[in-house]
């Protein structure tokens, strides 16, 4: 399969628009439904409306008798219904604004938008130059994607590309396949999210026409298309029409992520070399000196005996038990590495077991498909069998109920073959070619492993990390960006790629921070910490043989302000836990670009920003990733913003230089926002989010009233599902110097609450009033991202029911 080129229209026949009937059926109305030929093949379409302006495009024949996509689809159940989308005839789709219903937000190419090529097929667009194009999962080649050609098919990034063109590339297909584009037309947003496993290809309006020759002709800058080499036409397209509503329906389609247990929001704790209960007894020691709070501790491959998965080496780990036992109890989850590659070897009984029960991949004679990977001669779980995907399960229920585990990562499941070429791996007992399961591999082990989790300690949320995955893996798993490097390139791609990931259904996602490959160092360790601190998922990881990244690694100075940023992470702990819950009920990714809150404008130039980034609508960070940078632009939008790094509030709707200092970060609070922190400078795990800080921010201009929820519960059981939260709407005012806070809708399921109101506003505070009653102010720090914030507080009050 070639990865750098891509089907092009000149070579596909379309269907040809007079055979198509005509635009109105006899009722007047468009047709939602027909049949067609292209050549002496018959097709039929439905376009279905799920309400809420989702629609659902399938185009049949006899080429594609079945869908292959595992991936779990949640459509709306007609809620609202607007009829937007029309196939006047298969030649023109139309999809219209629903701000203003005569206005075409989105136009299939006329006469040519569904041609086919052989069993591949593709639809085509009309472009415009205000276009601007997001999403499309995990790529590594920037935030705004014009001018792409690009596919979709899991790859082991650092075996399927020469290293060269990892070190400072941008590899691509990559690890993660979400075929979904989103398309920016002005203020309006529109989403296709082709539910296909095969390998979808797109292209936006790409001008280069040979390879590597840039002032080729511009043959195709007047339409976009996508396609894919084979299997089902099922697209849906979804009309925002902001950027936040398309997001919240495209997550609840391919489904939000399960609220996580807090210890996975914290630091975690990697490297290709932690194997034993040593290495995991030594990080916690460490981590108790040196003050850090850290959550999970990491497993690389060689804790396992001789590679074989769900086994543990018995000279590194003389007890698996007792001994992780002994590291949870020190409040560090264990979290080992599950590759899904299961050696070839007569003496080991998941491998007899799951060849009696025939669940590995065959190939093309009939015997279990082998690969090379870290065992040696490897064969694969068939995850698209049901049977095997349960075997699997009760593996790592087994595992994981055994050894006291609660998560676990996913790796090589793109799935790695190592030098065995993959094509020959088919699935469903022997019967389905490679390319139908190969992108959804990773969703299958993801899925079982859950499953796995859930049935070994079905109270506690599990969590799981998996390297690749497919439409609708959020619903298992968070992803970690792969194999990077430690340099600037990869620090760069960070922010834009974990951005489209989280508009692409995946919000739980990070990058290996400090870098993977290649040796960090220390002011590029700083880099990297400071921008990704507040990243959704926030794992310190690097590869075996590089130098050690541990955060008191790098010298006295250095280490003292990685060790501030992981403080200051825990300290807004509470925060980021509720984005999660957010997330899990609405569909509101962690990180957002500007322009999921902001208008794009000459002024504020938005669109195509990909070295700034806002944590959930109260925080805007625009980090300093240059090593040699005294100063950067930051656009600030229109709003009032306390800038932390000055200590300042300033007015946004234009761009301001911010400067990079060694200590600190450019970070930026909307005014009008509420940030829920810990109390103190957190030094280790222990997170209570019932007692807390409630962090005000208020220009003095600020006239509305302010209204923030803030929500608890055990932060490891699903027993908030059963309503044990507590929950409590605070609403806040601050009018001529007197601000008031009061509290309504409070609900107590999961205890009290404590909490100190502290107040950031360059008004001059006259009073503050809590629930009527004046109390007493007194001048308070906060030590927050490198900047000494001056801010009033009151004493804490408890509120309970
Ligand atoms: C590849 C993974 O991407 C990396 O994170 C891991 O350390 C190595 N496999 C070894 O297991």
């Amino acid at each position: 399969m070639y990865f750098n080129k891509y089907p092009q229209p000149e070579n596909f026949s379309f269907a040809n628009t007079r055979t198509l009937g005509s635009a109105k059926n006899a009722k007047g109305a468009n047709p939602t439904s027909g049949n067609f030929a292209v050549g002496k093949r018959n097709y039929k379409y439905n376009l279905k409306d799920h309400g809420n302006d989702v629609y659902q495009l399938t185009v049949k024949s006899s080429y594609w008798p079945k869908q292959y996509s595992q991936a779990t689809l949640t459509p709306p159940k007609r809620a609202t219904k607007h009829d937007l989308a029309s196939i006047s005839r298969l030649a023109g789709l139309n999809i219209a604004s629903p701000t203003q219903s005569d206005q075409s937000l989105l136009q299939s190419e006329p006469g040519r938008f569904f041609g086919v090529s052989d069993r591949s097929w593709i639809m085509q667009f009309q472009y415009d130059p205000k276009f601007r194009f997001y999403g499309l999962g995990e790529k590594m080649f920037g935030f705004e994607h014009s001018r792409k050609s690009t596919k979709f098919w899991n790859t082991d990034a650092w075996a399927d590309f020469p290293f060269e063109s990892i070190y400072t590339g941008r590899p691509d297909p990559y690890y993660v396949s979400i075929p979904y584009l989103i398309i920016k037309n002005g203020d309006q947003y529109i989403g296709i999210l082709v539910n296909n496993p095969y390998p979808v290809f797109v292209h936006t309006n790409p001008d280069v026409i040979i390879a590597n020759q840039n002032d080729a002709d511009d043959v195709n800058n007047t339409r976009f298309c996508i396609g894919s080499s084979d299997g089902l036409p099922e697209l849906y397209f979804i009309i925002g029409p902001t950027l936040q509503q398309l997001t919240q329906k495209l997550q609840q389609l391919v489904g939000t992520t399960p609220l996580p247990p807090l210890w996975s929001l914290g630091h975690q704790q990697c490297r290709w070399g932690y194997k034993s209960y040593d290495d995991l007894d030594q990080l916690d020691k460490k981590f108790t000196q040196y003050k850090t709070p850290t959550d999970g501790l990491w497993l690389d491959i060689e804790y396992m005996d001789g590679f074989r998965v769900f086994t543990f080496n018995d000279k590194l780990f003389k007890n698996p038990a007792k001994q992780i036992k002994d590291i949870t109890d020190r409040t560090h989850p264990v979290v080992p590495i599950i590759d899904p590659g299961v050696k070839v070897d007569e003496d080991y009984d998941v491998y007899t077991d799951g060849l009696k029960k025939k669940v590995f991949c065959q190939n093309p004679e009939g015997s279990p498909f082998v690969g090379f990977v870290w065992p040696g001669a490897t064969v694969f779980p068939d995850f698209s069998l049901p049977r095997a995907r349960k075997w699997w399960a009760d593996k790592v229920a087994a595992f994981a109920k055994d050894n006291h585990l609660i998560g676990a990562w996913l790796d090589m499941n793109d799935p790695s073959t190592g030098s065995s070429d993959c094509m020959y791996m088919k699935f469903n007992d022997g019967k389905d070619d490679h390319e139908t399961y190969h992108s959804q591999y990773a969703l299958g082990m993801a899925q079982a492993s859950r499953d796995g989790f859930l049935k070994a300690n079905p109270t506690l949320r599990p969590f799981l990390l998996t390297r690749s995955g497919f439409i609708s893996t959020s619903r298992h798993a968070a992803v970690w960006t792969g194999d990077n490097v430690s340099n600037r390139h990869y620090l760069k791609c960070a922010i834009p790629c974990t951005l489209n990931l989280s508009l692409s259904g995946i919000p739980f996602n990070g990058p290996d921070v400090a870098g993977f490959g290649d040796h960090t160092n220390t002011p590029l360790a700083l880099d990297w910490y400071k921008t990704c601190f507040l990243f959704p998922f926030f794992r310190n990881h690097s590869s075996i043989n590089t130098l050690d990244q541990e955060p008191w690694t790098f010298g006295p100075r250095a280490s003292k302000t990685i060790k501030h940023f992981i403080q200051s992470r825990y300290k807004l702990l509470p925060y980021i836990y509720n984005l999660f819950m957010d997330q899990e009920e609405a569909g509101d990714p962690i990180l957002r670009p500007l322009i999921y809150h902001y208008k794009h404008s000459a002024k504020t130039p938005i669109d195509e920003l990909d070295d700034q980034f806002m944590v959930g609508p109260a925080i805007m960070q625009a980090p300093c990733m240059e090593e040699e940078q005294t100063k950067r632009d930051v656009v600030l939008p229109k709003d009032r913003w306390l800038d932390v790094q000055a200590g300042k509030w300033i007015a946004g709707g234009k761009t301001i230089r911010a400067k990079k200092e060694d200590q600190n970060t450019p970070l930026f609070v909307r005014s009008g926002s509420v940030l829920p922190m810990l109390t103190g400078t957190p030094t280790d795990n222990q997170s209570d989010l019932s007692k807390i800080e409630l962090h005000i921010f208020l220009d003095k201009s600020y006239a509305q009233t302010v209204t923030y929820t803030y929500r608890f519960d055990d932060g490891k059981t699903f027993a908030y599902q059963d309503g044990e939260r507590t929950s409590i709407m605070f609403k806040i005012k601050l009018a001529a110097g007197k601000l008031s806070i009061s509290w309504l809708d409070s609900d107590f399921s999961a205890g009290e609450l404590t909490v100190r109101p502290i107040v950031h506003t360059n008004a001059k505070l006259k009073s503050i009033t809590v629930q009527g009653d004046e109390m007493k102010q007194s001048a308070c720090t906060l030590n927050f991202a490198g900047a000494k914030l001056a801010a009033m507080k009151t004493k804490p009050i408890t509120l309970k029911s």
